[in-house]
């Protein structure tokens, strides 16, 4: 067994040991399973299923174990930050490459989907390594590319992982001249689209990191708040210090420290 696996293995039998799941209190009712057909019925619906959550650390869908905890504190947090201010699309980067961005955008947009009244859609906005379709175990024929080169239209793009109040606007093909695209006119009518339409809802962008390509830069400047995230005991200072700088005069709203190490005794999880 790899380190990863046996790391995989100790995480799932704590998040079991710490509360056993109860699908009961997961699930939406018969009702709210039919508020979800009714409100995206246009939406695809591809359910995910509880393993591949678990499996790809999409924790925050299991109530009430200790990094459910840790993402509802994450989410309080952001909605005393950006509620009053009527902020509501809000991007998640960090200095480099595999520092849990992804994995927090979409914990991040699962617990805020918990939250009574509040829908939120997430959109994978890294166009050169697009992985939240992967992190849902979801294989969608279009992606935001399509929305971006193609003239799909948002609503043809939507999914519904079965998760109550979320919606995907997956990626799917890497795109390698990914910063002009994010420029472009058509990237901002996304924005402006689902910003306006959906005033009601969050809106989080999965991005890529600030010091591989200027494509979260860009996003920046449409989005309404900054999610930094920092992977503990990786990312070196002076990197983050140079990513802050880059993101200088855009709204970072906070920042979240990843990975932190488990505290047995505590029983904190990252
Ligand atoms: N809190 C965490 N604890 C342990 N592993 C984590 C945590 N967050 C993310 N990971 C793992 O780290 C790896 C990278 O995570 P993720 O894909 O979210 O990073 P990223 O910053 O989006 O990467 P990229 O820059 O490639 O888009 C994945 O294997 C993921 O399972
Ligand atoms: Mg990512």
């Amino acid at each position: 067994m790899t380190k990863i696996e046996q790391t995989l293995e100790e995480m799932v039998k704590a998040e079991t040991e710490a509360k056993p799941f109860n699908p009961a209190a997961s699930h939406p009712s018969d009702d709210e399973k039919i508020g979800i057909s009714i409100r995206y019925k246009h939406t695809k619906i591809m359910e995910v299923s509880e393993a591949t959550l678990l499996k790809n650390r999409l924790l925050a869908f299991f109530d009430h174990t200790p990094t459910a905890e840790q993402y509802k504190i994450l989410k309080t947090t952001l909605l005393q930050r950006t509620a009053q201010a009527g902020m509501n699309t809000l991007m998640v980067t960090s200095t480099l490459e595999g520092e849990g961005k992804s994995v927090t955008a979409a914990n991040l947009a699962i617990s805020l989907a918990k939250e009574l009244h509040q829908t939120v859609l997430l959109i994978d906005a890294d166009l050169r390594r697009p992985s939240v379709h992967t992190l849902f175990g979801l294989h969608p024929s279009a992606g935001l590319s399509d929305y971006l080169l193609n003239q799909k239209s948002v609503a043809d793009l939507l999914i519904t992982p079965g998760i109550d109040k979320l919606t995907i606007l997956p990626g799917n093909k890497r795109l390698i001249n990914s910063t002009e695209i994010m420029g472009s006119l058509r990237m901002r009518e996304l924005v402006r689209e689902v910003k306006h339409r959906y005033q009601d809802r969050y809106i989080i962008f999965d991005s890529p990191p600030v010091l591989g390509c200027a494509d979260p830069l860009i996003l920046a400047e449409y989005v309404d708040g900054i999610i930094f995230v920092v992977e503990y005991g990786k990312t070196q200072q002076p990197q983050i210090e140079k990513a802050l700088h880059i993101l200088q005069g855009k709204n970072v709203i906070g920042m979240v420290l990843n990975k932190y190490p488990r505290v047995k005794e505590h029983n904190y999880y990252y």
